[in-house]
């Protein structure tokens, strides 16, 4: 290896990670029933140009040659999501047809040498368990076991990583307490229920898993930020950082490594009235160990209480995310307060979100320091990525050193954390195709490689080939 490489530990995990109701269409086929997302982009105005998951990427057809580009691409390992509608279409009954088609695309997965990575719960509930009130509603926690026990007695065999839910903020908070996505609800007291029934969820199904399976490896994926305040010298800065720290981080990682809610949390949401929430014996259920973490990153955010300027708020609502944007809306009690978040004049992707690759080196070292470390667990990074606004040549490619620059500058930052000796133990970049970008419809591409939705065909981008040279090197270059 050459000196200008900066090498990764051995047998760091590299791949790409995707999510069923974004790629694989066959919405209608094999017995699946709508999902809250299916039902969810019915409604008009709520996926930009009226887009859904009807056909995304056709993965559903297409398994066998999207199994090829990741063995060309040398990924070790392919973090996927299993569809609850497609499995148990109407939360009760197993849907045979909907499970086997995991079943085929685990054996494929195997035969080419890639370890399968699963995450049983990405955003697709199926609508009829959303008819009794979904994650508001307890029951649906039980539920949720059920069908975890239920696809690892089918894939048990082959599927060694088992994760339960990815970004149990976006399903609460996005989907029950903003309402910018499935289901579309707008209640700050129905966001919480649904973030402490997420959990619960987890916390039962990891201890079913477990059951069943001693040896299996169970995590869990939370999307994390790091909050700074705008001022460090203001105290309503750093108060508004602490809030949003609470309600986006801590309210994840204490319960799952601590067994308690953070008192700061409960006392901001102490209003709404959250009384029988959370029963006796819950949080020992949630604090089940886990073996791994898994941590998606996309950037922090810079937080202030300042009352807004209007001149800056113009100049937020041009460059900042739709979904930073949205974050104190998103956030009940946060917003009351008017927390919100300023840009800082860094890089923006196409998602308007601020490049901030030192942010991830921070965020795993803290990790490593209050959570993961003293559980003795390892870090994943289970997704990061951008999506641009790419342009492909005449012959389909597309020349995206914006994210290629942005893939090098993050794993620097995962180096870096490494070297601090935080114990990471791979990345899975997001996204290995274009693909259902949520309400942002088919707009925003975060894949390696391109999908041309017209035909289907899939071409690799410039970042899909430096990824894969540095899987294969496993190191990056200097
Ligand atoms: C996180 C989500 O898990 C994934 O579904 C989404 O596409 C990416 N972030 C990009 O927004």
């Amino acid at each position: 290896m050459s000196s200008t490489q900066l090498p990764f530990p051995e047998g760091f995990l590299w791949g790409a990670a995707t999510a069923a109701y974004q790629i694989e269409g066959a919405a209608h086929t094999g017995g699946r029933q709508d999902s809250i997302w299916d039902v969810f982009a019915r409604v008009p105005g709520a996926v930009a140009d009226g887009h859904n998951g009807d056909v995304a990427c056709d993965h559903y057809r297409r398994y066998k040659e999207d199994v090829a580009l990741m063995d060309q691409l040398h990924m070790k390992a392919y973090r996927f999501s299993t569809s609850w509608a497609r499995c148990v279409p109407d939360g009760v009954t197993p849907n045979p047809e909907g499970i086997a088609f995991y079943s085929r695309l685990v054996d494929e997965l195997l035969a080419a040498g890639i370890t399968p990575w699963l995450t049983l719960y990405h955003w697709d509930l199926p609508q009829a368990l959303e008819d009794k009130g979904g994650w508001a509603n307890r029951d649906t926690a039980y539920r949720f076991a059920e069908y975890a026990a239920l696809m690892h007695g089918v894939l048990g065999d082959r599927v060694r990583i088992w994760t339960t839910l990815n970004e149990p903020w976006c399903s609460a908070f996005l989907g029950y307490a903003a309402g910018v996505h499935a289901p579309g609800r707008q209640d700050p007291r129905a966001g919480l229920a649904a973030a402490h029934h997420l959990l619960l969820g987890h916390g039962l199904a990891a201890r079913e898993l477990r059951r069943e399976d001693p040896d299996a490896t169970l995590g869990i994926t939370l999307n994390l930020t790091v909050p700074d305040p705008r001022d460090p010298g203001s105290e309503g800065d750093r108060d508004a950082a602490r809030r949003i720290d609470g309600q986006f981080n801590r309210i994840f990682l204490d319960p799952l490594f601590r067994g308690e809610y953070p008192a700061d949390l409960m006392a901001d949401v102490a209003h709404l009235g959250l009384a029988g929430l959370v029963q006796d014996g819950d949080l020992d259920t949630i604090s089940t160990p886990l073996d791994l973490l898994g941590v998606n990153y996309y950037h922090g955010e810079s937080l202030t209480k300042d009352p807004v300027d209007p001149v800056e708020r113009a100049g937020q609502e041009t460059t900042s995310a739709p979904g930073q944007a949205d974050r104190p809306v998103s956030s009940p009690f946060v917003a009351a307060d008017g927390v919100r978040s300023v840009p800082r004049g860094l890089p923006v992707t196409g998602m308007g979100w601020e490049v901030q690759p030192e942010g991830l080196r921070r965020l795993l070292n803290r990790l490593q320091a209050e959570y993961t470390g003293p559980a003795g667990i390892p870090v994943y990074i289970t997704e990061n990525g951008a999506a641009y606004d790419d342009v492909p040549d005449e012959a389909g490619f597309v020349d995206d050193q914006d994210r290629l620059g942005f893939f090098a500058a993050h794993l620097r930052a995962v180096h870096d954390a490494i070297e601090d000796g935080v114990d990471v133990r791979g990345y899975l970049a997001w996204s290995l195709l274009d693909n259902f970008e949520w309400s942002f419809g088919y707009h925003q591409r975060f894949g390696l490689v391109r999908v041309d939705y017209s035909t289907q065909e899939r071409i690799p981008k410039a970042s899909a080939l430096w990824y894969s040279a540095v899987a294969a090197s496993n190191a990056l270059p200097a």
